[in-house]
């Protein structure tokens, strides 16, 4: 029973695909990493088998904490790209390599805290952890060896990094994180290391000032500030989504989103039904608010190349695919809105992660009035030209986006005195068709979250049906 539950609750995420050239260099790179991390081991003279043993251990032992650190990033992130695992690892590898050549000049924080900011803000905070971790506990020179309050106070300030940098949602905020975490590892260092001229790493002459805990700290504010000005361009040299990302692209004074309330007013208000219906399902199954909010947005702005073509601009008086009278053409047109946005979005440079909501919310699903009409002329057409080229959604939000858009119509229709159970009955009937179509099959969403993306419809139906009621109004309240 409880395995049925569990296949029902958790299904099987899908693989992601990455290339084996690419595998490839990821395990180079890995090795490389590892030899970086363990080869001083050998450089001690004269070696003895317990060296060499210890070598062939710490190797290996980086080796796999590498691997450790690519499948957490896969689980966190199941749609990560190759670029994204290489920039992880390469972080890994820079830190490894500034330790072997800087550790004597560098402070450990400047060289921890910078890149785990840069991997919660792209990849999340698990990932993060995990990347602080083994870069924390591995040490290339075994001559150097960290004061142990020093290493507590890199643990700390790199996970508070790591956990606050995956939930911050402005570039406001990172420019205080950058701000407070020096001021924090200041205070701690003082506190716990000393006042007086302290050598942070014992044997060894440390950082530009010899130890100095205030220029340790505002080294780091530097490289911290100079890691969030260069944020931008690591979102659009790996494909980074970050929260700041997202929520500039939200902004409805973007220029494509103007365009689209000015020249296709109807998807506009069809966009943001479908942003309120998306983000209050996406809330119920605890998915990523802020990506399907800003994915919903954009994912009708191909619409932008032929608006009075969908029934959505019309204004009920004219419909241009009545005087082209051929089903084929009309829905070319319609298949015309996904690869038109997808240009839009290439155009806009939008994320990938954004752009695959514009062909994933329509899937390969049948044009089934187009289709209707077609077969009122020719009995044999084949179903092939009436049906979107897809893929079917890939991911919980873009199968979020897709129900959404299929219900909202259906739910914007309806009258104003339905029942709940009337409109759960028009919900799950949108749903099941999709679902019996197979649309949802590599979405991974379970049963339960289905049932729980129906509820949430509901509850936006009734906030719909409770803004249209009318209330009445005298004379003399109308202005109050
Ligand atoms: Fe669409
Ligand atoms: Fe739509």
């Amino acid at each position: 029973m409880f395995y049925l539950w569990r296949r029902s609750q958790v299904p099987v995420k899908q693989p992601i695909k990455i290339s084996r050239i690419d595998n490839l260099i990821i395990f180079l790179v890995c090795i490389l990493i590892s030899i970086i991390s363990s080869y001083k081991l050998l450089l001690i003279s004269p070696l003895n088998v317990e060296d060499i043993f210890s070598w062939l251990l710490t190797f290996t032992e980086i080796l796999i904490s590498s691997g450790i650190l690519i499948l957490v990033s896969k689980k966190e992130n199941p749609t990560i790209s190759s670029r994204q695992i290489f920039l992880i690892i390469t972080l890994l590898l820079a830190a490894q390599a500034t330790k072997l050549a800087l550790a004597s000049t560098i402070s450990p924080l400047s060289i921890i805290i910078p890149p785990a900011l840069i991997i919660s803000q792209g990849m999340g905070s698990i990932t993060a952890l995990t990347w602080v971790s083994i870069a924390s506990f591995s040490w290339p020179d075994p001559t150097v060896d960290i004061n142990n309050n020093l290493f507590f106070i890199i643990l700390v300030c790199s996970s508070v990094v790591s956990l606050l940098g995956g939930r911050i949602r402005s570039r406001a905020q990172l420019l205080q994180l950058s701000i407070f975490v020096p001021i924090g590892s200041f205070l701690s260092q003082w506190i716990l290391i000393g006042r007086d001229k302290i050598t942070l790493i014992d044997n060894q002459d440390f950082v530009l000032a010899n130890g100095n805990i205030v220029s340790d700290s505002f080294l780091l504010a530097v490289v911290m500030l100079f890691t969030i000005l260069f944020i931008p361009i690591f979102e659009s040299i790996f494909g980074l989504l970050t929260k700041a990302r997202l929520l500039e692209l939200a902004d409805k004074e973007k220029p494509l989103i103007r365009r689209l309330s000015l020249e296709a007013p109807g998807t506009f208000e069809h966009t943001l039904l479908i942003c309120g219906l998306a983000e209050e399902a996406t809330r119920m199954i605890g998915g990523d608010i802020d990506l399907i909010k800003t994915g919903a947005l954009y994912h009708d702005v191909g619409k932008l190349h032929a608006p009075n073509w969908f029934i959505e601009n019309q204004d009920g008086l004219r419909n241009p695919h009545d005087e082209l009278d051929d089903p084929i053409k009309s829905a070319e047109v319609l298949q015309a809105h996904v690869d038109e946005g997808l240009k839009f979005a290439r155009k806009n440079r939008l994320p990938k992660l954004i752009a695959n909501f514009i062909p994933e919310h329509q899937g390969t699903l049948k044009m089934g009035y187009f289709f209707q009409k077609a077969k009122e002329k020719n009995h044999d057409i084949n179903e092939y030209y009436f049906r979107y080229k897809g893929p079917i959604p890939q991911s919980k939000e873009t199968a979020i986006l897709m129900l959404a858009d299929g219900c909202e119509a259906a739910l914007r229709a309806m009258n104003i005195n339905a029942t709940d159970k009337e409109a759960l009955q028009t919900i799950s009937n949108i749903i099941y068709s999709r679902q019996k179509d197979g649309q949802l099959k590599n979405s991974n969403l379970s049963y339960g979250e289905i049932f729980l993306i129906k509820r949430a419809f509901l509850n936006v139906w009734r906030r719909i049906r409770h803004r249209r009621i009318q209330y009445p109004t005298s004379k003399n309240n109308t202005f109050s």
